[in-house]
């Protein structure tokens, strides 16, 4: 069996690819750089195969060997933070609708044994998320879908066209859908980084305060990314029927706590926090339920938010430092 990789240069797709080759694993990765970086896959040796390519152009190779004992996750999509993606909101639906209907051909012509696609919270009603205290989101509660952005609303086109492919009963489908996850490596300066890695950024590099967007208030379910690649290789291996599995923790962190984490840490500069409220937000809070994660794949988040900035605060310095 060999397992392919799209988005394999991106943030999740290289730890995953690392941990999998790490473990014997026999890996083909793609990836055509849009936010991935070569340098995110240096350093992997055993059995691993990458191709830079273009999901949405035609001729591609990377699929060329894929057979129906194999394992495709489907990782490329077009994913930023909110700035980006309220402010390129067709773009980010129409690429990502031409990605996914790309794979979903993949998939209906060479029937792998498993497509696993990670789907997004961003893709929940947008009325479920109306306050940090009381907005956990159950995998049921996706219908009927209002979501906030473009975003959103391109997963899970991705995820209803595989539905609908995997009626044919040829390629298992697995859905994770995943709640806001961080971690290293990831863009931390450009226009697409999300927001724990620009904030932290911001304050290395500014005294005084750290300006956040809204009234930091908002709060999301953020999951480090070495629990969503546990997630991805438990889905790997796992043989039930849930098509839809929600990967987050059970508690909401607002910005505004983060923030103080990133502020109240020694090696950043920025020692006090100012709000923009003209700035946009997105939903207000959302958090997992995770007890279909804990019973069906055994997960359960095991990195503390604090040990996860802290971790984040030193590789960006690092990076910061050695680019200087
Ligand atoms: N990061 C999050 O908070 C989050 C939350 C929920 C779901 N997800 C989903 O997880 C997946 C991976 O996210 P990530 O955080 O690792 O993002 P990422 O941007 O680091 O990884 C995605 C990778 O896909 C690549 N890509 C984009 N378009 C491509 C194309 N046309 N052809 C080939 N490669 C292409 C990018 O270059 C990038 O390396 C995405 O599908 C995203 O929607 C992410």
């Amino acid at each position: 069996m060999k397992i392919y990789v799209t988005g394999a240069a991106g943030m999740i797709g290289s730890n995953l690819v690392r941990s999998l080759v790490a473990k014997g694993h026999s890996v083909v990765g793609v990836d055509n750089f849009w936010r991935g970086t070569r340098s995110n896959l240096e350093g992997i040796e055993g059995d691993f195969t990458f191709f830079e390519e273009d999901l949405t152009d035609s001729g591609i190779h990377c699929f060329d060997e894929l057979g129906d004992n194999d394992v495709l996750i489907h990782l490329a999509d077009i994913v930023a933070g909110i700035g980006y993606v309220f402010a390129n909101e067709w773009p980010v639906f129409q690429k990502n609708l031409l990605i996914n209907t790309a794979i979903a051909s993949v998939v209906a012509g060479k029937k792998p044994s498993k497509l696993i696609y990670v789907g997004t919270a961003c893709s929940y009603p947008q009325g479920l998320q109306r306050s940090v205290e009381s907005s956990v989101l159950k995998e049921d509660d996706k219908f009927p879908a209002d979501p906030e952005s473009g975003y959103g609303w391109s997963k899970l086109m991705g995820e209803i066209e595989y539905r609908l492919l995997a009626k044919s009963g040829e390629t298992q489908l697995v859905v994770l859908d995943l709640h806001n996850v961080y971690g290293w490596p990831c863009e931390f300066s450009g226009a697409t980084s999300q927001v724990i890695p620009a904030l932290i950024n911001r304050a290395l590099e500014t005294p005084g305060s750290l300006t956040v967007w809204g009234d930091g208030t908002q709060g999301r379910a953020f999951v480090h990314v070495d629990d969503v690649v546990s997630a991805l290789e438990s889905a790997v291996s796992y043989e039930g029927s849930e098509g839809t599995i929600m990967i987050g923790p059970s508690s909401c962190t607002s910005i505004g706590e983060i923030a103080q984490i990133v502020v109240s840490d020694s090696r950043t500069q920025s020692d006090a926090i100012e709000f923009d409220t003209s700035k946009p937000t997105g939903d207000i809070g959302r958090f997992a339920d995770p007890s279909r994660a804990e019973r069906e794949l055994g997960w359960k988040p095991s990195v503390d938010i604090h040990r996860g900035i802290s971790d984040l605060i030193g590789k960006i310095d690092a990076a910061k430092r050695s680019q200087a």
